[in-house]
């Protein structure tokens, strides 16, 4: 899809992947709605964006979500593409995964975006077409100690974007997956850690895995790769060609 002109939602605009991702949406000539809870951070985003919206919205209530589109679309009076970018870290073994937080973070890295996804398929139906991206992440093709809870939940959405693009395919509504590797931004700070789980402990010990794993990537290149699914209109977009093999 060409992104000139066209109206896109970005959650969780707020910091991070999805604020780099508006400033380049928005350098490339779209509209965009910025949806995330800081309402401050919002604000100060949009004054140097042309065109752009502040819509308040907790992803984890689909009150909220709902909202969001509805609001978006009564404003723009089009929706041509969701970025579902809005997410949160969790760490912690199987044998210890806090159900309260896991559940949380299923509201918030999964059902938040799938009710996204079904609050803008009428709308880009009735539009004759639009572009869905959920961000994934690589570690949803692996099977890393501590990892089980973000990465099950992350390869659901997988699940649900690669099925939702076929069965969308007539309507012209795209659904595609963007799976970025290790991203310096505020994730790792803000990622939940299950509860009786000592981290303490693990973050003591040295972790040659991690020490052995190529330097992050900034927020403005897997923007970049946000970009160039949307025009493309790919089905998967590995931000580093080797996390499709999953190892
Ligand atoms: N950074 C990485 O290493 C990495 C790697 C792979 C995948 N990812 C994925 O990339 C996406 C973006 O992560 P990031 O690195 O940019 O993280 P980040 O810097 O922590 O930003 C997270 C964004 O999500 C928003 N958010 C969190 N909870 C929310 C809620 N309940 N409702 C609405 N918005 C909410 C935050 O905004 P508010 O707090 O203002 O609401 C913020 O804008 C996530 O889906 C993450 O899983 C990240």
């Amino acid at each position: 899809m060409d992104i000139r002109n066209k109206v896109a939602i970005i959650t969780g605009a707020s910091a991070g992947i999805g604020l780099a991702t508006a400033k380049l949406f928005a350098k490339n000539g779209a509209k965009v709605a910025l949806a995330a809870r800081s309402k401050d951070k919002l604000n100060k985003l949009a004054s140097g964006l042309q065109n752009s919206l502040v819509v308040l919205t907790d992803m984890t209530k689909a009150i909220s979500i709902k909202n969001m589109v509805k609001e978006v679309y009564n404003h723009y009076g089009h929706i041509d593409i969701l970025i579902n970018n809005a997410g949160q870290g969790f760490d912690g073994p199987v044998e210890h995964i806090g159900i309260k937080e896991c559940r949380y973070i299923i509201d918030l890295n999964l059902i938040g975006p799938l009710i996204a996804i079904q609050e803008v398929i009428p709308v880009m139906r009735k539009q004759g077409g639009g572009v869905i991206v959920n961000i994934s992440s690589g570690l949803s093709k692996m099977y890393i100690p501590n990892m089980a809870g973000y990465a099950s939940i992350k390869s659901a959405l997988n699940t649900i974007s690669l099925t939702a693009r076929k069965e969308l395919a007539d309507d012209k509504i795209v659904v595609s997956v963007v799976y970025p590797y290790m991203t310096a931004t505020d994730f790792e700070k803000n990622t939940i850690t299950s509860k009786n789980y000592n981290s303490k402990q693990e973050a003591t010990e040295p972790d040659e895995e991690n020490n052995n794993l190529p330097p992050p990537d900034s927020a403005e290149t897997v923007a970049k790769n946000i970009l160039e699914v949307v025009i493309s209109e790919r089905a998967e977009q590995f931000v580093r060609d080797w996390l499709a093999t999953g190892k």
